[in-house]
């Protein structure tokens, strides 16, 4: 239908005769003659349409924006004063001598330049796909998937899918369940990964496999987060953490060496759990912003601000401070917003210090605090801290989970607010993750991944007389501040796989009833294995510089895990909900 695309027409085309089709971007009509830029993937051209041509002028009177349009005319040069260096086809247009209205187009509930809601913007999907940017991210997202398979094929890895209608698997997440028809009253569960596919492929004799699986869970959304999402999920046998880490990070520094022409490091920095969570508050550190946590615990045991003798006295609490160089500017407004936005995070204050003039001791330094607090701590708080003058020090007291999320965060958003986020790709390794944290609402252990990661002993009594001291041999790739993929050497043994159901209070009984088949399959000659997995949309994300996977999703869901477009989920017919014995009852409240 068309000889050319709209974006590609340049002065190399002058005088031709060319067939384009696309959308209609705007319709200018200037007094005698009409300006339609015409839209297709590749871009913009003018077309001009004038009165020497009536018929196809009187159609051109009549289209609008979005009508679908195949026009055949003659590329000319623009007239001087009217070139657009800003467009690539800016120095010419068509002069339309054949005009075919493809498509008439009601009018659309935005412009394509438009500022839109959100749930608009997904409702009428296929009008926001228009966009050039949506265009470009998700072309992109095309480009990365193409680079990591062919990687991963020229590497030995199989591309091998998974049952989507599956058992539960348990990442932590609620499951989407699926009622089954041919046995009433029994469900599938959605997959929340591949997780013991990918290890039963290893039994199965397969050494490397990989997968770009939909994964789901019905979990809290947020930015980075949806209820159906992408991974590339990878599993190898015979290889140990080090060789997997090697691997997987070579991978990704030559994605960005070839999509983005970015050299990440060689090798990717290791940080273990436990400093990330003393210097950063968090295990996925964005590393471009150069601001710490430091420890105060030791010496607020025997200060009179119960504030903060409080935590340091309590071993699950924390006392820690920030220090932000310049930050003496910082008026007591913004100070008064940090508050708040730590209590986000449930920190009950923000305690702070403004330092004037260290020469001059205490009287150069400034906080409500300051009284409460004798020299050698006050020395202490200094010396540790490093602050200089003009600094300010924020404080963060309490339960260590508070402190360690309140801080983590205002330490972000510090860095972004006083322009300090440094460089532009910051990746590494955290590893040496606890086995198990503690759940003390429920009183029991979790696992910090999932329960079939191998402990970092050998022995299945070590494990269970420590379980709260005891190191996972688990891996995480961070990168800026994003959890972008996580994985681990896998439990293969049948001892080690009962000790850990045992201490996640996983009954002999529930174990064989969930996981029967693994326990099973352990027994049969299973090779010591491990993988990962990449969030294959937070990796586009990143890559895109996008603020949300949505932005690098066709079809994604809002926060409340509803689909604006088809308008899932929706009510069945009743005669469907019969068939699988299903009968509704009003849903219980939600606790949380
Ligand atoms: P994990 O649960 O850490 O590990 O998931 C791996 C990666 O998937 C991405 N991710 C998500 N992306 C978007 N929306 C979500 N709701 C979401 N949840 C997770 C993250 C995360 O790092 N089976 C293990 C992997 C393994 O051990 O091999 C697993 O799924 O980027
Ligand atoms: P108060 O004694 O409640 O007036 O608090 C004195 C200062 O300590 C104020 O600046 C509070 O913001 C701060 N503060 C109170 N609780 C905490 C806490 N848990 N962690 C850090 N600072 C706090």
């Amino acid at each position: 239908m068309r000889t050319i695309y709209c974006g590609e027409l340049n002065v190399s085309h002058l005088d031709e005769e060319v067939t384009v089709c696309g959308w209609v971007h705007r319709r200018r009509d200037h007094g005698g003659v009409i300006f339609v830029d015409l839209r297709d993937h590749r871009g913009l051209v003018q077309v001009v349409f004038d009165p020497d041509t009536p018929d196809v002028f009187r159609t051109a009177e009549r289209i609008r924006n979005e009508y679908v349009l195949q026009v055949t005319g003659r590329v000319r040069k623009r007239p001087e004063g009217t070139i657009n260096e800003d467009l690539p086809t800016g120095h010419v247009e068509v002069l339309g001598l054949e005009l075919n209205v493809l498509n008439a187009a009601e009018t659309p509930p935005f412009q394509l330049d438009d500022d839109v809601q959100d749930e608009t913007r997904l409702r009428y999907r296929y009008i926001d796909l228009r966009r050039p940017e949506m265009q470009e991210k998700l072309r992109l997202r095309a480009r990365i998937t193409r680079t990591l398979r062919n990687w991963l094929d020229d590497r030995g890895f199989v591309d091998i899918e998974t049952p989507i209608l599956t058992r539960s698997t348990p990442e932590g997440a609620r499951d989407y369940l699926v009622p089954s028809r041919t046995h009433a009253g029994e469900f599938f569960a959605l997959p929340q990964s591949p997780q013991l596919f990918k290890q039963m492929l290893m039994m199965g004799g397969m050494d490397r496999y990989y997968q770009i699986a939909r994964c789901f869970r019905d979990e809290d959304l947020r930015a980075d987060r949806q209820p159906e999402f992408t991974q590339l999920d990878i599993e190898t046998a015979f290889l140990d953490e080090d060789s997997i880490m090697t691997i997987m990070e070579s991978m990704v520094r030559d994605l960005f060496a070839s999509v983005l022409d970015v050299q990440l490091p060689d090798p990717f920095p290791r940080m273990s759990y436990a400093e990330s969570m003393e210097r950063f508050g968090t295990d996925r550190p964005d590393l471009r912003i150069p601001l710490e946590l430091v420890d105060l615990g030791d010496v607020m045991k025997e200060v009179e601000f119960k504030v903060f003798a409080g935590p340091a006295n309590d071993p699950k609490g924390r006392v820690a401070a920030l220090r932000v160089p310049g930050g003496g500017e910082i008026s007591r407004k913004d100070i008064d917003d940090y508050t708040r936005y730590v209590g986000k995070y449930g920190a009950r204050g923000l305690a702070y210090i403004k330092v004037n003039d260290l020469a001059a001791g205490r009287d150069g330094l400034q906080s409500p605090i300051l009284k409460f607090l004798p020299d050698n701590v006050v020395e202490a708080i200094v010396s540790r801290t490093g602050v200089e003058d003009g600094d300010l020090i924020f404080f963060g007291a309490d339960r260590a989970s508070v402190v360690n999320e309140s801080l983590g965060a205002l330490r972000v958003r510090l860095g972004h607010d006083r322009g300090m986020v440094q460089g532009d790709w910051k990746p590494l390794w955290i590893v040496d993750f606890p086995m198990f944290e503690r759940d003390e609402k429920n009183n029991r252990w979790m696992a910090l991944h999932h329960p079939f990661t191998a402990p970092n002993v050998e022995d299945s009594a070590a494990l269970e007389e420590n379980p709260g001291t005891s190191l996972s041999r688990a891996y995480d790739m961070v990168v800026n501040g994003t959890e972008l993929g996580g994985g681990s050497i896998r439990i293969h043994r049948t001892d080690i796989q009962q000790a850990v159901f045992r201490l996640l209070d996983i009954g002999e009984q529930e174990a064989r009833d969930k996981f029967g088949f693994l326990l099973d399959a352990l027994n049969f000659g299973c090779p010591p294995h491990g993988g990962i997995a990449f969030g294959l949309d937070r990796l586009v994300m990143l890559m895109a510089g996008a603020n949300s996977i949505r932005e690098v999703m066709a079809f994604p869901k809002t926060q409340t895990a509803a689909c604006p477009l088809t308008d899932a989920p929706s009510a069945v017919a009743t005669g469907q909900l019969i068939e699988l014995g299903i009968h509704l009852r009003k849903p219980p409240e939600v606790e949380d």
